[in-house]
């Protein structure tokens, strides 16, 4: 059993929801996805709720499911793409368990994510340029959050979900 939380980090299309119900099959614990329970939470999707309140409004809800979800221990957590904008959430994440960085390269990023719809941060913009602006906007919030970055680009669910186990392993040694 685990005795912390696991948090998957990482910027759209990582694979952190696939990898989250992989992981924690793995490990026998349970899986929270974040986006999942924002979207319970308001009862409309995510675009619904950047249109009608704004981001900053979502980063606010998001900020309370997360709080809420550490409440319980043992889980594997997919974090939002955005989750570690705030530095109260990375503290919060620090504070209750192990921060994963999925990361992948924007083409792959695209090729996940592509025909995908509800995203708003993403709407408009579903292009390589744009993601990799956006990554490189991004990359120091993730970077300075992560205590285990996983490249994810090639790899498969099991691979991946392998390679984190080991490695956290390595963390309680
Ligand atoms: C966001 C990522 C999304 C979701 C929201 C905002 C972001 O989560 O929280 O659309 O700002 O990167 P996923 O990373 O699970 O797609």
């Amino acid at each position: 059993m685990l005795d912390y939380n696991i948090f998957l980090i990482g910027f759209m299309g990582s694979g952190k929801s696939t990898v989250a119900k992989s992981l924690s099959r793995k490990l026998g614990t349970s899986c929270a996805e974040m986006d999942e329970m924002v979207v319970a939470d308001q009862d409309m999707p995510i675009t619904e709720i950047f249109d009608k309140h704004g981001e900053e409004y979502f980063r606010d809800v998001e900020s309370e499911v997360l709080e809420r979800i550490t409440k319980e221990k043992h889980m594997v957590v997919s974090c939002g793409g955005g989750t570690v904008l705030r530095k109260r959430n990375v503290d919060f994440m620090k504070e209750n368990g192990h921060i994963v960085l999925l990361t992948a390269k924007p083409e792959t990023i695209l090729k996940r994510v592509g025909r995908s719809t509800n995203r708003p941060i993403l709407n408009g913009h579903m292009n390589v340029e744009y993601i990799t602006e956006l990554m490189d906007k991004r990359k120091d919030s993730y970077m300075s959050a992560a205590e285990l970055i996983v490249a994810t680009d090639d790899k498969s669910i099991a691979e991946i979900t392998e390679e984190i186990i080991v490695e956290l392993e390595k963390f309680d040694a």
